[in-house]
């Protein structure tokens, strides 16, 4: 928890849906905002805020943009290791670099090792929250929650459940083992400070239907945990799920006939939906996460999100870390705005940032919280510098409104962005950069062969 403290910049605050409000009015810019006791106190301008809190710390920001932190919405911490592996699909990467990486959790040190690296890179990309997939050990959950609780992070994670033959042997649990495990993290961490868990079944080509069935049973006993999993990534892994469940109309039913569709429901990709699936997901009021650089990156498909945004989904981005191919929802929201160009259907600036910010948080369950800048939500924020290049600041200069100023950092901005990264009004910035500038027990590089 921190003093107060008058933070001073160009704060833009969504203060609507900009899928929903005429764009105009979707945005209020504001001179400063202010923190006390780790939540926004205050928007305004400087000579008001200054006025009401003579006593605060001032941290001046100059021209740089102030936004909520990024949240990422669907992310596996566990991947960090294998980011950007070459040339394969979606069964073929999991088997040849996911699943052997996942095995190594099996050792809590590297767990603990893997879950702050992960931790403190994202801090570096402006990301204060995630969702997060965790290995099926259930010491992996307690690296995470455990290095998001030393960094003041809100993380919604749980232990990945895998009980069929599909998945490796050393990488199973069963029906029974998952659901004991996964009750004891939601006793152990649900509801502790930040921690949020989701009963976190991978997929149903890794599940069997006991497993599916007892992981139901136990978000029935726990509804207010989340659950998370996947849901039409890829044809062929649809193609597969109807030959394990030949009796479920569709992908989504292999979830539903199991207690495993529902309003706390996130359902990461979701592209090659058929009517009958968005007609529910539309009408329990599920959650669908997109994520772009994956989905381009292993080829999986471009999402519908005008045809979704329509039906009133809650819509989260996310970058699918080591799937996708950033942890930077800079790059995300750039790769979002690609696959809406090729749906002609090109986002605005202020959608991108809504859904790297409020959308992702209402996919959460946490808005009011965070993903906003509104009085009384935690202040998890990020700082950019919307001339961190040569090549955008030239680009920037031209700018004749806020959003041509902000657009070239979405689109060719990384962490090089980032003058700050607040976590409940806690500078975490320069902290998570001088220990990722620290030599780590696994070797930074090693000679090529
Ligand atoms: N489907 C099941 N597991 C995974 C995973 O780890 N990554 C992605 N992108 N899709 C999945
Ligand atoms: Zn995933």
């Amino acid at each position: 928890m921190s003093g107060t403290k008058l933070i001073l910049g160009q704060v833009l605050d969504l203060v609507a849906d900009p899928f929903k409000a005429p764009l105009g009015e979707a945005h209020v810019l504001h001179e400063a905002l202010v923190v006390a006791q780790g939540k926004i106190a205050a928007l305004g301008t400087k000579a008001n805020l200054r006025a009401a809190y003579p006593e605060a710390e001032i941290l001046d920001h100059g021209h740089a943009l102030i936004l909520p932190g990024f949240v990422d919405a669907h992310v596996h911490f566990p991947q960090t290791g294998i980011i950007a592996s070459w040339g394969k699909r979606l069964i073929d990467w999991l088997n040849s670099y996911t699943f052997p990486e996942e095995m190594r959790f099996g050792d809590p040190a590297y767990g603990a090792e893997i879950a702050a690296l992960y931790l403190d890179l994202v801090l570096c990309h402006g990301t204060t929250s995630v969702t997060s997939f965790c290995t099926i050990h259930p010491a992996s959950v307690d690296a995470l929650f455990t290095a998001a609780q030393e960094r003041g992070m809100a993380v919604v994670a749980g232990k990945t459940c895998m009980d069929r033959d599909t998945a490796p042997p050393g990488l199973r649990d069963t029906a029974q083992s998952a659901y004991d495990d996964s009750r004891a993290l939601i006793e152990r961490w649900h509801g502790k400070g930040r921690a949020t868990y989701a009963i976190t079944p991978r997929f149903s080509p890794t599940s069997t239907p006991d497993q599916l069935a007892a992981l139901g049973a136990l978000w029935a006993e726990h509804p207010s945990c989340l659950m998370q999993t996947h849901l039409s990534e890829q044809t062929d892994e649809i193609a597969w799920v109807r030959g394990l469940y030949p009796q479920a109309r569709d992908y989504l039913d292999t979830y539903e006939a199991h207690g495993l569709l529902g309003a706390g429901g996130l359902y990461g990709h979701a592209i090659h939906l058929v009517a009958r699936e968005i007609d529910r997901l539309a009408e329990v009021d599920a959650s669908v996460i997109h994520c772009p650089t994956s989905n381009t990156f292993i080829g999986s498909g471009l999402f519908d999100m005008a045809g979704l945004q329509a039906r009133g989904l809650r819509i989260g981005l996310a970058t699918d870390t080591g799937g996708g191919s950033s942890f930077s929802m800079l790059r995300t929201m750039a790769a979002a705005y690609e696959i809406g160009q090729l749906r002609h259907a090109p986002l605005h600036a202020a959608q991108l940032l809504w859904l790297a910010t409020a959308g992702s948080a209402q996919a959460q369950h946490q808005s009011g919280d965070i993903g906003t800048l509104a009085v009384g939500s935690v202040a998890d924020l990020c700082v950019l510098d919307l001339a961190s290049t040569p090549a955008i600041a030239q680009r920037a200069q031209r700018a004749n409104d806020i959003w041509e100023a902000v657009f070239p950092t979405l689109m060719m901005g990384d962490d090089r962005a980032l003058i700050e990264t607040y976590v409940g009004g806690v500078a975490r910035l320069s902290a998570a950069r001088a220990r990722l500038a620290r030599p780590r027990s696994s070797p930074r590089s090693a000679p090529l062969s």
